[in-house]
This record gives C-alpha cells, sequence and structure tokens, in this order.
C-alpha cells in the first residue's frame, strides 16, 4: 500500500521530466509549420534585375518561380522545391529560387506573372492566402 502510493507520486514527478516525446512533438510541428503556411503575405518583385537569384541562375517576370522569406529560406534546403500556392480558386505551382531578405517567416515574393495570375491585379501589392510544399 505505501509502496504503490510512493511508486504514483513518483511517477507523478518524473512523467513531466520525460521531455523527449514532447520535444519531438514540437520539432514535428516546426518543421510541419515550415512546409504549410496559412495566410502568407504574398508581395511581387522584379526578378529581372540582371542579377543571379539566391539559388543561382537568372528568370524572368513570367516565370512561375518564388522568393522565400529568409526565416525560412535558411532553415530548410528550398533551392528547386515546387510549392502549390492557392487564392480565390485558382491553384499555381512555382518553383523556390530565391530569398525574400524583407519577407517575413510565412511570406513568398512572387514574379509579376505568378502574382497577377493568382490575384488579378498587380497594383493590389499584397494578398494574404495559403501555401504549401509539394513532395
Ligand atoms: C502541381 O503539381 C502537382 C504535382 O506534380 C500536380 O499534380 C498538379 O496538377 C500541379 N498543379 C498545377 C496547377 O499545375
Amino acid at each position: 500500500m505505501r509502496f504503490s502510493a510512493l511508486a504514483l507520486s513518483l511517477t507523478a514527478l518524473v512523467a513531466p521530466a520525460l521531455a523527449g516525446p514532447v520535444d519531438h512533438h514540437s520539432l514535428a510541428k516546426r518543421i510541419g509549420s515550415d512546409l504549410v503556411k496559412r495566410d502568407g503575405r504574398m508581395t511581387w518583385y522584379n526578378i529581372e534585375t540582371g542579377n543571379e537569384v539566391a539559388c543561382s541562375g537568372y528568370y524572368v517576370g513570367t516565370d512561375y518561380v518564388v522568393a522565400m522569406n529568409k526565416p525560412q529560406f535558411q532553415s530548410w534546403d528550398w533551392c528547386g522545391k515546387t510549392l502549390s500556392i492557392t487564392y480565390n480558386g485558382i491553384m499555381v505551382n512555382a518553383t523556390v529560387v530565391d530569398e525574400c531578405e524583407g519577407c517575413s517567416a510565412g511570406a513568398l515574393d512572387l514574379t509579376e506573372s505568378l502574382f497577377k495570375k493568382l490575384s488579378g491585379d498587380l497594383n493590389l501589392g499584397v494578398f494574404y492566402t495559403n501555401w504549401q510544399l509539394l513532395d
């Protein structure tokens, strides 16, 4: 009787200290949230600067390519990965080829064509929508 009460209280004390599963869970959540974004901030930029993009190479405004926000770009091997971006019932696939220095986590900087295809209007400047990494 006395022993089992002690065992019970020990379990209660030790359980929270077994942080392993908790850490793995939050790590999976962190990586998962890196690959799927809700209400990401979408902007557009001129990719035809004459400079190479962060992933190397040159692109034009009609390419379906995007610049990944700096916080995420640095935590994942994004170059060449395809994202699916959905807005207003329109879905497009775009390849990550660049890094957006001034973009916050979740944000994507699109080419003119991509921005226009999704939002219908370049002058909108910014809209918020969901994107996810395709395998
Ligand atoms: C995006 O890519 C996926 C996987 O290759 C494909 O199934 C889907 O049809 C593509 N969507 C568009 C809009 O091209």
